[in-house]
């Protein structure tokens, strides 16, 4: 089952992906019971004739036991400028959503996406003390497919010509979009731009763009963290830049950022260790100390 935390429209979202696609039964959780009902009753709809599974909505998180998946999608506030705004607050929250989840699906693969993701993620894993492996903050891939878009607008090229694009680190304002490896048609992407500065600030300010057409993102996450639950649940290995507390890796320790990591049923089992030119690795470094200062600046 997939236990998925907070039924806004993030939440709701994945869960119609996960019930239109036959992928699992999915409980949706929300404080506010009413709303979880809601929406599970609107996408019980869109269940295919042919599926084995369902949907739930609870405001009991002991409904939640036997969850192989959970996602984390809940918020207490909205934020406007930057995604830390609310962080003491959302910080209160995922430890209170950490203790529930580890009483009643310890051995779950967590997939945090509420934000700040970075440091959500950390305090997450901290609180209940589960594998690093296991809880994993969805967010870095949704950056790349910005990423891969301007790309992709920027030089008239469709997305299947363009590979491995990547962004690291923080999501947030400090996200390094990785230009080094990026192939166009086979040929490197730095013989054929030269605004390298305008298309990594367009992939930090995408959601503040996107704000001043609709209230917050939510199409994108949902597909991005659709992709790695269906992976999951199909036992198939995918490959993608996210969130995970390091011990080490990147020389960086005891912060969570978005890096490349390989995931299967089991969670994370590989960090990829992949080459950075110098640029690249000392804004990587730039980003985890911005995400190590907001998690020293809590007093939670
Ligand atoms: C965004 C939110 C999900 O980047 O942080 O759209």
């Amino acid at each position: 089952m997939i236990s998925i935390v907070g039924s806004g429209r993030v939440g709701s979202s994945i869960a119609f992906l996960c019930v239109a696609n036959g992928v699992d039964d999915v409980l949706l959780v929300n404080r506010d019971k009413k709303k979880a009902l809601g929406e599970a009753l609107d996408i019980a709809s869109a269940i295919p004739a042919n599926s084995n599974f369902s949907i739930r909505g609870t405001d009991d998180y002991s409904e939640m036991i036997g969850s192989n998946i959970v996602v984390i999608a809940a918020s207490v506030g909205s934020y406007k400028k930057d995604r830390t705004e609310t962080m003491e607050l959302q910080v209160k929250m995922i430890k209170d959503i950490a203790k529930q989840v580890k009483q009643c699906c310890p051995s779950a693969i967590i997939l945090i996406i509420s934000n700040p993701l970075d440091v959500l993620t950390y305090f997450f894993q901290k609180e209940t003390h589960l594998s690093r492996f296991k809880v994993i903050g969805i967010a870095s891939n949704l950056d790349t497919s910005r990423f891969r878009y301007y790309i992709s607008e920027t030089l008239s090229v469709p997305q299947s010509s363009i590979s491995h694009a990547l962004v690291l680190g923080e999501h947030g304002d400090s996200m390094v979009p990785i230009f080094s490896r990026v192939k166009v048609g086979g040929n490197p992407l730095f013989s054929m731009i030269d605004n390298r500065d305008s298309i990594t600030s367009n992939v930090r300010n995408y959601w503040k763009k996107l704000r001043n057409y609709k209230s917050r993102s939510q199409f994108g996450i949902a597909k991005n963290t659709f992709d790695v639950i269906n992976s999951i649940l199909q036992k198939k290995e995918i490959h993608i830049p996210a969130s995970i507390v390091l011990d080490g890796e990147y020389g960086e320790r005891d912060v969570a950022m978005g890096v490349p990591v390989k995931i299967n049923q089991n969670g994370v089992f590989e960090i990829e260790k992949i080459k950075l030119d110098d640029v690249e690795m000392s804004s990587l470094k730039k980003s985890s100390a911005k995400i190590s200062n907001d998690i020293k600046s809590l007093h939670v």
